[in-house]
């Protein structure tokens, strides 16, 4: 149980991603609150989670949203421990016929949305650290196409790049204030938006070529690395990038 006690506060948590870290968090005993727009299946986990799970409707691009879920989660929990930006959209298109509101929706959900629930944490943070001594854990999720160009995912992966570097300015600003700030980077994961490159054979024959792991990675995969890091066995681990994408080679 390396998170008995703990609250975490996961964005996108419903479904996907998300949903796996959710269920590995709440395996180690900690209280999650899934924030998304809508609630999807989560009710089979709250039917078995009941007090240690809520959902509370959360748009990350609105800054009253997340103030709202930040409330939610200290009246419901009492603090916040750790937070996983979590929540992501991705809207492919080759830069010639990208429209801006594709990339005004990437940018906001991606890069805006991880500013507006960081700094809305800091405060229960720092309060939750005075009281129990135990400092905060912020977990950023960015992708494999942070550091890789790839062909019609312009809008994606420049907010992913941004989200890696906000990670280690974020690590810096609220190291003194006892939080880490890491940055789990995914490669092509069987769940989510991963799912759709294994249905489609002529992208999956591309990419499978360039794993050194010669497989799709499984959502438990990104679970147990989330719970490492926002676990103590974390504890000298900070503004790091850490890639859970089976050997990922830059070209085939
Ligand atoms: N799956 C992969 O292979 C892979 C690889 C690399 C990186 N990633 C990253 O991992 C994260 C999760 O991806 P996924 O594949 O699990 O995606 P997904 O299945 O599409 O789930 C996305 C989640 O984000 C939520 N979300 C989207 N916009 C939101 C908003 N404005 N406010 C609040 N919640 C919002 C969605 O819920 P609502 O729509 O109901 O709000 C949903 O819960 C993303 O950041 C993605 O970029 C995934």
């Amino acid at each position: 149980m390396r998170l008995d006690g703990q609250t975490a506060v996961i964005t996108g948590g419903t479904r996907g991603l998300g949903r796996a870290m959710a269920e590995a968090f709440l395996a180690e005993g900690a209280s999650v609150v899934v924030a998304a727009r809508n609630p999807y299946d989560i009710k089979e986990l709250a039917d078995d989670h009941g007090d240690r799970l809520l959902f509370h409707p959360t748009d990350v691009t609105d800054e009253t949203s997340v103030a709202e879920l930040t409330v939610a989660a200290v009246e419901t929990f009492g603090g916040v421990d750790v937070l996983v930006n979590n929540a992501g959209v991705s809207r492919d298109g080759r830069i010639a016929r990208l429209s801006v509101t594709d990339w005004n929706t990437t940018l906001a959900t991606n890069l805006t949305g991880v500013f507006l629930c960081t700094r809305a944490v800091i405060g229960p943070m720092v309060a939750r650290r005075e009281a129990t001594g135990v400092g905060g854990r912020i977990i950023n999720v960015s992708s494999c196409v942070a550091g890789r160009a790839a062909v019609g995912a312009a809008a994606y992966s420049a907010s992913k790049a941004a989200v890696e570097m906000f990670t280690r300015t974020s690590a810096a600003e609220l190291a003194p204030k006892g939080i880490t700030v890491n940055c789990l980077s995914p490669g092509y994961i069987d769940e989510g938006m991963g799912k759709e490159l294994a249905s489609n054979d002529r992208a999956w024959e591309s990419y499978r070529g360039r794993l050194l792991s010669g497989r799709l990675g499984r959502p438990s995969e990104i679970g147990a690395t989330a719970v490492f890091l926002a676990s103590q066995d974390s504890s000298y681990v900070n503004g790091s990038v850490v890639e859970v994408n089976g050997g990922l080679m830059w070209a085939a």
